[in-house]
C-alpha cells in the first residue's frame, strides 16, 4: 500500500493546493492531506475549520483523507506508515525553504522521501496569504479557491 502525505497549513486551501492533491493522488493508494495544528501560530481558521473546507473540496477524490497533526511531520508520517511527503513548488522562491525542510526531514528520518511537484502555471501566483488579503478587502476570489472557502472567507471578514 503506497501512502503519501501532503502537509501544510492550508489556511485556507486554494485551487493551487487542490491541483497538487488531484495530480498527486493518482500515483498513490492513499493520500493523506495533513493539516498542521500549531498552537504557536495564529491562523485565520482553526484546524477544524480548515479540515472541513478541505474535506468538502476533495470529496470527489476517493483515495484522499484529511487529518490534522501536531509536532514533527516525520513522526506523523511514521504513525501513518507513509514514506513519501508531497510538496508543491510554485517558483524558485519556494525552493530554498522547501529544500531545507526536505533535508531536515531526511535527517530526522532517513526512510522519508520528499517528492516535489510543480504547481500548474495557472496557479503559480496563488497563496493562502494572497487570497486572504484579496478577500479581506472585498476582492473577487472565485477563481482562486473552492466555493466553500469563498463562503467561509466572506463569513470571516464580513459577517458580525
Ligand atoms: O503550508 P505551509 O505553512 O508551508 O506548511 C508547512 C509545514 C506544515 C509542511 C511545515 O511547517 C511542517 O512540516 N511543520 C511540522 C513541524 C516539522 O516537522 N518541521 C520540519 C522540521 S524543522
Amino acid at each position: 500500500m503506497k501512502i503519501a502525505i501532503y502537509p501544510g497549513s492550508f489556511d485556507p486551501i486554494t485551487y493551487g493546493h487542490l491541483d497538487i492533491i488531484e495530480r498527486s493522488a493518482r500515483f498513490f493508494d492513499n493520500l493523506i492531506v495533513a493539516v498542521l495544528s500549531n498552537p504557536q501560530k495564529q491562523p485565520l481558521f482553526t484546524a477544524e475549520e480548515r479540515m472541513i473546507m478541505i474535506k468538502e473540496s476533495v470529496k470527489h477524490i476517493s483515495n484522499v483523507e484529511v487529518e490534522s497533526f501536531q509536532g514533527l511531520l516525520v513522526d506523523f508520517a511514521r504513525i501513518k506508515k507513509a514514506r513519501i511527503i508531497i510538496k508543491g513548488l510554485r517558483a524558485v522562491s519556494d525552493f530554498e525553504y522547501e529544500f531545507q525542510m526536505a533535508l531536515m526531514n531526511k535527517k530526522l528520518d532517513d526512510c522519508v522521501e520528499t517528492f516535489f511537484m510543480m504547481t500548474s502555471a495557472k496557479y503559480s501566483y496563488l497563496s493562502s496569504s494572497v487570497v486572504k488579503e484579496v478577500a479581506r478587502f472585498g476582492g473577487c476570489i472565485r477563481d482562486l479557491v473552492p466555493t466553500v472557502v469563498e463562503t467561509q472567507l466572506k463569513k470571516k471578514f464580513f459577517s458580525k
